[in-house]
């Protein structure tokens, strides 16, 4: 007699700049599921617990010089490294909430003068996510926010030049969401889309089909 197959999780990206808010609606999203009963985990890139996170850890401290290049690839590897992990988690039912992905990996790599489309290619043949949140705020809005300015990629005209990468990096997988709201009008929002595709993932097949 054949086994009932537990349905999949989503896999759930929340996106944005730098101070976006991206981490509070991450938390809020993950209460938000398990509120309702559905089993759901946080996953955060770049995990700076690896080997390649850790030197990773350094290069953003501004401790480390890596050539940007090597960096983009570093930070590809990272994903790539939990890949397994991360397939096992979906197929057992578990929905990952993903605090960036590769597109932050090529929004800001291409942000740095790299090409576009070489800075996709390491990521090709990734999971491909269920749904991609993006928190999309104005990055003078951003610089205005506590604490900005710590890491290497937090100025101005850099996170202008990242907004209109990602927005390059859209499909109909994204939901645009507009970060200037309160935090719970975001969250609202937020969790409504991220519902709506985990019931959707139930019954569409998991893809490692990124760019592909
Ligand atoms: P975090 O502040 O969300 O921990 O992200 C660290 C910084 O690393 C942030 O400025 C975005 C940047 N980044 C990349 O440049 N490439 C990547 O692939 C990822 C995941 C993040």
């Amino acid at each position: 007699a054949s086994q009932t197959q537990q349905p999949r999780g989503a896999l759930l990206v929340v996106e944005g700049g730098d101070r976006c808010g991206k981490t509070s609606q991450c938390t809020r999203l993950l209460d938000a599921l398990h509120a309702r009963g559905i089993d759901a985990r946080a996953v955060k890139f770049p995990d700076r617990t690896s080997e390649t996170g850790k030197l990773i850890d350094l290069y953003l401290k501004g401790a480390k010089d890596v050539d940007d290049h090597a960096v983009h690839l570093l930070f590809s590897a990272n994903r790539w490294e939990s890949m397994k992990h991360i397939r096992a988690l979906l197929e057992q039912g578990t929905t990952l909430v993903v605090d960036r992905y590769a597109f932050s990996g090529v929004a800001y790599s291409a942000a740095k003068g790299l090409d576009l489309e070489w800075c996709k290619q390491p990521d090709r043949g990734l999971l491909r996510p269920d749904l991609v949140l993006f928190l999309d705020l104005d990055p003078i809005a951003a610089a205005r926010r506590a604490g900005y300015g710590e890491e290497r990629y937090e100025r101005v005209d850099m996170q202008q030049r990242v907004r209109s990468n990602f927005m390059s990096l859209a499909d109909g997988s994204w939901k645009i969401l507009d970060a200037s709201r309160t935090v719970d009008e975001i969250a609202a929002d937020v969790s409504a889309a991220a519902i709506a595709a985990v019931e959707a993932a139930r019954s569409t097949p998991l893809c490692s089909d990124l760019w592909c």
